[in-house]
Order: structure tokens, then C-alpha cells, then sequence
């Protein structure tokens, strides 16, 4: 027997779990499990299929996190799957420095299904390393240093995405941070208008911010961002890291306002959640500086062989089974379903928002939020609280979530929802 049949024929739960949360406890960071296990969200994960996640156990959980937007096309999509093992019968990552087939083939499929103009590829890892791609590229291209982004936005924690990042835990104990950074109020354009100036080389925003609380940007905001942007000749980034691929009712959220950015940054649900792979695509107007300096943003691991013949794969289904369109019935069915709950419960529910299957509910205090997501996986569906913003619990499955499997949630949030109010009844008499 390999170690790896070793390690994938232990099935005894307990032996699986004790073994797990020792290693966690020793070897990565026992404060963080602890605070799993207070959230009621240690779950070790084994069997992972379609909207579905199997704790090793047994127990079957209806999974609204989907690592926050990167299991789109389901966990363990058959197809992607097949894909990927396909890929690697053939090939191993490919050299970086060699050109690459399978890179160019997703180049051209992402200038075809991004909106406008958008055109050339740049390709990395991490979500946050696409974010540092696009302020590169805007600084080279502007010669400004300037970047405009927004109050609760979340663009991830690496160097120059930490300071995007608009919430002060996360940046203070690193300081000092990349300079150059000005926070604003999110959907306010007078703010924009004030804060752009002769040093500011891009505005970066989510259309929808998720950590922030699932806020959706108005269309007119963003049309009015790309005037003020076109009026000063500013780069207007969109990062589409979790509102992209199908999630909001559109391939991208960019559709729903007709606004093509100039650099939109992807990542997450780009290769299915089974290989890392992630990019900033932008338009040939701002490509100058990229095509005087080739190799000045470059990447070891960024668009491998296996990842871009994965990412192909994964957009194929999306597209052969129209994940967008998906999304936005099924984000119809759980609306309907939350708009019942927010009008049965209006002292606990204070909004539902969102688009497509990017849906928040807000509660009117920051304990709640915690509590509803224990509540939750009593019920058999995982949801946590947004990062920036505790009061919102997000609901964002995956995009092939059966209608069954919709009004299961919305049946676990009735559940959760009254057993918190008999909790503040209980509190109050
Ligand atoms: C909107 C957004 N941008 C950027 C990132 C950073 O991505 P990564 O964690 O892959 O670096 C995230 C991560 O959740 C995100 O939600």
C-alpha cells in the first residue's frame, strides 16, 4: 500500500477526526480550530458532490460558503474532474518561461466570454496576487500611483492587496503597507469625484462587495464611475473574484450595468475549485507598459498547463448548462423564500439582498450572524457571516443547486430564525 492509499483508506470517522484536530492543534494553529469548533464549523470535510459536503462522519450539509464563490459549477463537477485527470496523463505544469498551448486557448476563450474589450490575459494563483496584477498594471500604464478603493471592499491580504483591503484588522499589525491607497464610501459617486485626483491611477471596487456585507453597487453608480474615470483618464478596475462566472444571474456582474472596466480581476470559480488558477484580463489600450516589460509581472505557478485545461473545462460547463441563467432562477426561488421569513420575522430580519445566488440576509445586531450560522449546521447548511461585517450572513451555494435543494435551505433558515427567537425571548422575560 502507497501512503496516499493509506491516507485515503482510513475510514473510521473518530480515528480521522482525532488524527485531524491533533495535527491542527500542533502543527497549524490551535486558536483557529478552537474558533471553529466555537462556530460550530469544524467540520472535516470527506465526500464533496454538486451543492453538498459530507462531514467525515456522515453528516450531509448543504454547503452556502462555496469557499466564498470557488465551487460555482458544484463540488467535484464530474467534468471538471475528468478534465483535470485527463491533463494530467499528459502533462505536468508546464515551464513558465515556455509558451504554452493550453494558456493561449483560455487567453482567447476569457477576451470572448469577458464583456468589451477586454482582451489580454495575465495569469496567477491567487486571488489576491490578480489584485497586485492590476495595480501594477495600472500604475505602469497611468505612471500615477494612486489607487481609489472602498470602505469594507476585500481584495485579499497579499502586498499590494492588503492595503485595497478596507478594513483596518487586517492591514494594522503589517504596517507599514504599500503607500498610495485612499478608502472611500462604497456607492457614492460624489465621494469618487472628490477623492480622484492628478495622482490617482485606478479605482477598484466589487461590483457586489461581498465580505462588506453582500452590497450590491447601483448601475448608476458604476456608470458614473466609468465617466469620471473616461473624464480623467483613470483605470477603472472591477475585481470579479466572487460575483464572477454565473454567480450573479451574468457570466460577470459587469453585465448587469453594461460597464466594461478596463482590467477585471478573476480567480476562485475560474477552474471549478480543483485546481488554483486565477488573472487579471484587460483591454490593449492599457496593455503598453505590460508589452515594453514582459517579464516584469511574473509567475511560477500562474497558468499552468493543468489549470488552464482545467479552467476550459470548467467554463464549457458553465456555458453548456447555462450556470448564469441557473443562477438567477434559483436566486428568484430563495428570494421569494426570504422575503416570507424577513416578513415573518421582522424584528431578526432587517434586509435581503443580493443577486443572482450572491444573497445576504442582515440582522439588526452583530450576535446574530454567528449564532444563525451555529444554527445552521444544526439544520444541515453551512453559512458564515461575512468577514467585514458579522450582521450579514451570506447564502452563496453552488450554481447547480436543484430547486429541492433551494427550498431545503430556505426551510433551515425558517427553522434557525425561530430558534433564535425563542433565544431572544428567553433572554427578555
Ligand atoms: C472579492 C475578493 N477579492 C480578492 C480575494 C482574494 O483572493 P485569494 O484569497 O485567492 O487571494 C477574495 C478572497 O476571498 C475576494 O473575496
Amino acid at each position: 500500500m502507497s501512503l496516499i492509499d493509506d491516507i485515503l483508506g482510513e475510514t473510521d470517522p473518530d480515528r480521522i477526526r482525532k488524527e485531524t484536530e491533533e495535527n491542527y492543534r500542533e502543527y497549524i494553529n490551535p486558536f483557529a480550530l478552537r474558533m471553529f469548533k466555537n462556530a460550530s464549523l469544524d467540520i472535516i470535510e470527506g465526500r464533496r458532490e454538486g451543492a453538498s459536503v459530507w462531514d467525515v462522519n456522515g453528516d450531509k450539509f448543504i454547503d452556502c460558503v462555496t469557499g466564498a464563490g470557488i465551487f460555482n459549477v458544484g463540488r467535484r463537477n464530474p467534468e471538471v474532474v475528468g478534465a483535470l485527470k485527463k491533463a494530467l496523463d499528459r502533462y505536468d505544469m508546464g515551464g513558465w518561461i515556455s509558451v504554452l498551448r493550453e494558456r493561449g486557448l483560455l487567453a482567447k476563450k476569457l477576451a470572448e466570454i469577458t464583456p468589451g474589450n477586454l482582451k489580454f490575459s495575465l495569469f496567477c494563483c491567487g486571488g489576491g496576487e490578480a489584485i497586485e496584477v492590476a495595480v501594477k498594471l495600472a500604475r505602469g500604464h497611468t505612471d500615477r500611483s494612486d489607487i481609489v478603493c472602498m470602505e469594507n471592499g476585500y481584495h485579499g491580504v497579499t502586498g499590494f492587496a492588503l492595503p485595497a483591503t478596507g478594513r483596518d484588522v487586517y492591514k494594522k499589525p503589517f504596517a507599514p503597507l504599500a503607500p498610495g491607497y485612499r478608502h472611500i464610501p462604497f456607492n457614492d459617486l460624489d465621494a469618487a469625484v472628490a477623492a480622484v485626483d492628478e495622482k490617482t491611477a485606478a479605482i477598484l471596487l466589487e461590483p457586489i462587495q461581498g465580505e462588506g456585507g453582500i452590497r450590491p453597487a447601483d448601475n448608476e453608480y458604476l456608470r458614473g464611475l466609468r465617466r469620471l474615470c473616461d473624464e480623467k483618464d483613470v483605470l477603472l478596475i472591477f475585481d470579479e473574484v466572487q460575483t464572477g462566472f454565473g454567480r450573479t444571474g451574468k457570466m460577470f456582474c459587469a453585465e448587469h450595468s453594461g460597464v466594461v472596466p478596463d482590467i477585471m480581476v478573476l480567480a476562485k470559480s475560474l477552474s471549478g475549485g480543483v485546481y488554483p488558477i486565477s488573472c487579471a484580463v484587460f483591454t490593449e489600450e492599457i496593455s503598453d507598459f505590460l508589452m515594453a516589460h514582459p517579464f516584469v509581472i511574473i509567475n511560477s505557478f500562474g497558468g499552468t498547463s493543468l489549470a488552464c485545461l482545467t479552467a476550459l473545462a470548467t467554463i464549457d460547463f458553465m456555458e453548456r448548462n447555462d450556470l448564469p441563467g441557473q443562477a438567477e432562477k434559483m436566486g428568484a426561488r430563495f428570494m421569494a423564500g426570504l422575503f416570507e421569513l424577513k416578513a415573518r420575522y421582522p424584528e431578526l430580519v432587517l434586509d435581503v439582498r443580493g443577486k443572482g445566488l450572491m444573497l445576504g440576509m442582515e440582522f439588526p445586531e452583530d450576535s446574530i450572524g454567528p449564532r444563525m450560522a451555529y444554527q445552521l449546521k444544526q439544520n444541515g447548511v453551512i453559512s458564515i457571516y461575512t468577514f467585514n461585517n458579522p450582521r450579514i450572513i451570506r447564502i452563496m451555494p453552488a450554481l447547480v443547486i436543484t430547486e429541492e435543494e433551494v427550498d431545503t435551505v430556505v426551510r433551515a433558515f425558517d427553522v434557525s430564525l425561530a430558534e433564535i427567537r425563542a433565544q431572544e425571548e428567553r433572554m427578555t422575560s
